[in-house]
């Protein structure tokens, strides 16, 4: 296999890293590039620097999927300064590269090459590759080596780094793995929102903190299992329980993950349905076995605790109960309940419904969702679940 070596500070990773790699692999024929962060920078000793771990974490995410990209973790291993002769050598004892590997350096770093411990044997055991990173022109290199013709970016981490001290747009200069990282470790400062205030009958919920690294697995096979139609509504669903939670004070992350997940076993066939349902230990009802795609709900919940492990308990009580409702169920379960029912890609809603700014609590805008539905079912001639004529009753009769 012929392999190629990017080093560097990854602080964070970004695109214009992921951008020379593949030039790299795709100009030169490797087989593979091993992307290697620096435990501490020779070139920048006593700089602060992002702890490794998150840095190694942010490598491993953004090379999801790519089987022509690897990160090797040898120089934090080793800790303090690593020399590129010795991880030449480690790289070489444990790959066994056919032929010798290429080694990618920015222009920048080639001016100092020669100072490099061991700068000759380094230049006689690999394949120099320079790629422009400060100059369009050739910059005077005296082993031999290969040039990347490659266009200079205006990308480097201090720019990342600078935008999201700054306040300013950031997010799609890295893969999306490095972003959901950043946002959910608070890494460089990000801002992220206030935590929510528990409003009563929150409090029993699970605070079961959710990242948006465990939304983007949960979302890509949503994706992956619905038609592009359902897997919209179930996005238009997150977007919607998201803005409902931020306008009431619920945590609008919970809510977006019972969102994008709430029609996740959708398409399931029946039998499936009916097997998943038997873990929650609630059995069938009569109108469940009439009509065993309501149980579309419950066996959600179900594959999120067992094949997700999610355990927040206001998540999973919002998807088991988005369907028929209930009247118990908490805020985080009612947000889901109004969002799956007057999304914008639902024809047919009363417009005022969607209007949250006119509602004063949430209890406010849940009854008139519930109305909302029944006189839809109604219109339809659908027939309409004990549990859900149960809750109408209820809220009416409570003023909800
Ligand atoms: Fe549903
Ligand atoms: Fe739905």
């Amino acid at each position: 296999m012929r392999l190629a070596i990017l080093g560097g500070s990854f602080n964070p990773v970004h695109l214009g890293h992921l951008f020379l790699a593949d030039g790299v692999i795709s100009a030169f024929g490797y087989d593979r590039v091993i992307m290697i962060p620096t435990f501490q920078s020779p070139f920048k000793p006593g700089a602060q620097i992002t702890p490794p771990e998150d840095r190694l974490d942010m490598l491993a995410a953004s090379i999801t999927a790519d089987p022509r990209l690897t990160v090797d973790p040898c120089e934090i291993r080793r800790q303090g300064v690593s020399y590129t002769i010795d991880t030449l050598g480690d790289i070489e004892r444990r790959y066994l590269p056919q032929g010798k590997p290429g080694l990618i350096l920015g222009d920048d770093l080639a001016r100092d090459f020669p100072k490099w411990k061991k700068a000759r044997e380094i230049a006689e055991r690999s394949d120099i590759i320079i790629a422009h990173r400060i100059s369009a022109g050739e910059l005077p290199f005296p082993f031999p080596h290969k040039r990347l013709q490659n266009e200079i970016m205006d990308l480097s981490s201090g720019v990342v780094r600078d935008r999201i001290r700054q306040g300013e747009s950031w997010r799609y200069l890295v893969p999306p793995g490095v972003r959901f990282l950043i946002e959910d470790r608070g890494l460089y400062g990000v801002k992220s929102p206030p935590p929510p205030e528990v409003l009563p009958g929150g409090e029993g919920i699970s605070p079961q903190r959710v990242s948006w690294e465990f939304i983007g697995v949960v979302e890509t096979l949503v994706r992956s299992k619905l038609t592009p139609g359902r897997f919209l509504h179930s996005r238009n669903t997150a977007l919607l329980t998201h803005d409902i939670c931020l306008r009431f004070h619920l945590d609008a992350v919970a809510g977006y993950l019972a969102g994008i997940a709430h029609d996740m076993a959708k398409s399931l066939p029946e039998d499936e349905l009916i097997r998943l349902v038997g873990n929650d230990g609630q059995g069938i009802s009569p109108m469940e076995h009439k009509k065993p795609s309501l149980l579309h709900a419950r066996a959600a919940a179900v594959l999120l605790k067992d094949r997700f492990g999610v355990h927040n308990e206001g998540v999973l009580e919002a998807v088991r109960l988005h369907t028929t409702g209930d009247m118990s169920m908490g805020p985080l379960a009612k947000a889901v309940f109004i969002a799956d029912k007057i999304e914008p890609s639902r024809e047919e809603v009363d417009p005022r419904l969607r209007d949250l700014r006119r509602y004063q609590d949430l209890d406010e805008l849940f009854t008139a969702a519930v109305d909302e539905t029944v006189v839809y079912l109604s219109s339809r001639n659908v027939e309409i679940s004990e549990s859900t004529r149960r809750l109408l009753a209820v809220i009416h009769k409570k003023g909800m």
